[in-house]
């Protein structure tokens, strides 16, 4: 055994492995996916080319691309069973919790659960890269009482998520919009849940359920689940000419204000200009202009205030809302894109080893007897 060392509470500053997937480079306040810039990313490829490097370290050629995308449209449905099953949760369950049990499912109806070679664990990856967004639809279709739309294979993935849901395409811009926030969302190094997937992997535990862990962590609201904060914090601030006053009055009495900050970062998020620029593009495609504008002056107070930069989740949040998916729904979109980061970290630990088993410090009684 190597020597014991403290680590600081949450593991800040602390680094527990090397990887070859992102980097976030917080004094430029840039992040790069496999070398490649990810504002660079968001100006030349869509979700699946994105999608696509996180798995194998490089952009596809159109033939690679094409069949990536022919197999991820292949694997959309999900079986009667699963089908059956979400239907069986309790209407009131947090699409959340339906995604992280179905995902189980998948796993469960998987005969190679237990089979970790690369290529099965990669048709693993893109059966989950497929189907997930078919499972987050099929749950909203039953909370709504309306029937599960079947996917389209016309369609991209993007795309086709939206007419699952909502049984149409919205405009290009919207989807395009969206899209950006696919990019985006993809991966972000040892982040909390990602580190979750590979502390389940270095157990030598399978893939669906390092995936499922992965869902567990990301729901919280200090990390994905943030974007959903966001958006009500929004609808409490109500109107653009409240929102100074709203912020000024959480400063004053030292709230924590859902969508800023961020362990990494300190002057600001890589991935919020992009998306800003997304979100403001769908309030002047839907005519919400209102969500940008109290977005826009919180931000403003925030920073000026407090220096305290905003994270992705806060312009996210609004864009989805103004997309028209319902606030409980933007966490679960949150996984259709980190999927692919996810399953680029199990690859990852799986190549190389070593179960993640820390110590602690024992603080509780002294021995004593009963
Ligand atoms: N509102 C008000 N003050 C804040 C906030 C905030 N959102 N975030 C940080 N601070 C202050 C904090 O009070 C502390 O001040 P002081 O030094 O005076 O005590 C200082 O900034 C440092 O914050 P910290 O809590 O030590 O930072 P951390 O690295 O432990 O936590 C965080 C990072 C993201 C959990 C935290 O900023 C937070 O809770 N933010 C709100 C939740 C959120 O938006 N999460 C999304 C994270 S990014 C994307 C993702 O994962 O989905």
């Amino acid at each position: 055994m190597s020597e014991t060392i403290k680590a600081p509470k949450g593991l800040a500053g602390v680094i527990v492995d090397t990887t070859e997937i992102s980097k976030v480079i917080p004094e430029l306040s840039k992040l790069i996916y496999r070398g490649y810039l990810v504002d660079e990313l968001v100006e030349k490829c869509d979700s699946d080319q994105v999608a696509y490097l996180m798995l194998h370290g490089e952009l596809p050629t159109d033939h690679q691309l094409a069949h990536f995308v022919s197999k991820e449209k292949e694997y959309r449905s999900i079986s009667d069973g699963l089908l059956k099953s979400i239907k069986l949760y309790p209407k009131k369950a947090h699409p959340m919790d339906i995604l992280q049990t179905a995902i189980s499912y998948l796993g469960m109806e998987d005969d190679r659960l237990w089979d970790d070679d690369h290529d099965t664990n990669y048709d693993k990856f893109l059966r989950m890269y497929a189907a997930i967004p078919t499972i987050i639809a099929a749950g909203y279709r039953h909370s709504i009482g309306e029937d599960f739309i079947t996917p389209d294979p016309s369609l991209s993935r993007a795309a086709n998520f939206f007419n699952m849901c909502f049984g149409e395409v919205p405009a290009d811009g919207i989807v395009k919009a969206f899209d950006v926030s696919l990019i985006l969302y993809a991966e972000h190094s040892f982040n909390a849940s990602t580190f979750t997937t590979r502390v389940i992997t270095s157990t030598t535990s399978d893939m669906y359920s390092a995936i499922a862990g992965g869902v567990g962590a990301l729901k919280g609201p200090l990390h994905g689940g943030a974007n959903e904060q966001v958006m009500y914090m929004l609808q409490e601030v109500g109107s653009p000419d409240q929102a100074k006053a709203w912020m000024e009055d959480k400063l004053a009495k030292k709230a924590k204000v859902m969508g800023f900050g961020h362990r990494v970062y300190r002057k600001g998020d890589s991935r919020v200009p992009a998306m800003k620029k997304a979100m403001h593009d769908v309030a002047e495609l839907t005519g919400q202009k209102d969500w940008a504008k109290i977005s826009d002056i919180l931000e403003k107070t925030m920073v000026d205030a407090k220096g305290i930069h905003p994270n992705l989740d806060f312009p996210a949040g609004p864009a989805y809302y103004m997309m028209g998916f319902p606030i409980d729904l933007f966490t679960p979109i949150f996984v259709i894109s980190r999927i692919s980061g996810w399953a680029a970290h199990v690859m990852e630990q799986r190549a190389n080893n070593r179960i993640i088993r820390p110590l602690s410090e024992y603080v509780g009684h002294e021995l004593r007897e009963i």
